[in-house]
């Protein structure tokens, strides 16, 4: 769906509900951190929201994503806030390198396919007591999506199933609970769509 983004790039900020899921999801993540500093990197970043959000609370921020028009966007924010301490990165999937103390991505993770293989790139580019923060949809009818026709991702993700695939990829503290609504309007009516927030560990 990367030309799907592309093209939603420059007016992916003018939703409101973008922003205050994202505000609220640093405030979760903010809330499980043992104290500031360290590099995030973000998978699947967008235009920034969430690791801008985190930014004054890390040293180092990658912001990654496969949309470059997503990225140009990211960019523009960054630059304009002169964030020294921000970079991004074009990639369909996680980076080997270097180390990372946090990995977050908000909404991304039903667009992968091959989970098991995250979970597993997660803990390798995570260093020693590194976090992993996943914020998703829990499992609905597909209704989501339904108007994408090259959507080719899960209708959502069971987070006790993710959480067993994150300790099968030798994570050691792993837990998840509902923290936030997104509301949308689909084939005219109005639905809740309830997001959790998983953080996995390594030891
Ligand atoms: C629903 S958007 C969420 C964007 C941002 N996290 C936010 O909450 O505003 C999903 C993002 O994930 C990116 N994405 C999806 N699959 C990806 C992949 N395999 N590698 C990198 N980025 C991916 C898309 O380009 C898009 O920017």
């Amino acid at each position: 769906m990367t030309r799907y983004f592309d093209a939603q790039a420059s007016r992916w900020d003018a939703d409101p509900a973008k922003l205050t899921r994202a505000r609220i999801t640093a405030e979760g993540i903010r809330a499980l951190r043992p104290a500031p500093g360290g590099r995030l990197l973000e998978f699947g970043c967008g235009t920034g929201l969430l690791g801008l959000q985190l930014a004054e609370s890390f040293d180092a921020v990658a912001l990654v994503d496969a949309s470059a028009a997503m990225l140009a966007q990211a960019r523009q924010k960054i630059d304009a806030l002169a964030l020294n301490h921000v970079q991004t990165r074009q990639a369909e999937r996680l980076p080997a390198q270097p180390p990372q103390d946090a990995v977050a991505c908000l909404m991304v993770l039903h667009h992968v396919r091959d989970l098991a293989g995250f979970f597993a790139d997660a803990h390798a580019l995570l260093a020693p007591g590194g976090q992993l923060f996943v914020a998703d949809l829990y499992p609905e009818d597909g209704a989501f999506h339904r108007q994408h026709a090259d959507f080719a991702g899960h209708n959502g993700l069971d987070p006790e199933a993710l959480a067993q695939l994150a300790r099968a990829a030798d994570f050691a503290q792993v837990r998840h609970a509902p923290y936030f609504t997104i509301e949308k309007t689909v084939d005219g009516a109005p639905r809740q769509y309830p997001l959790f927030l998983l953080m996995a560990q390594k030891a």
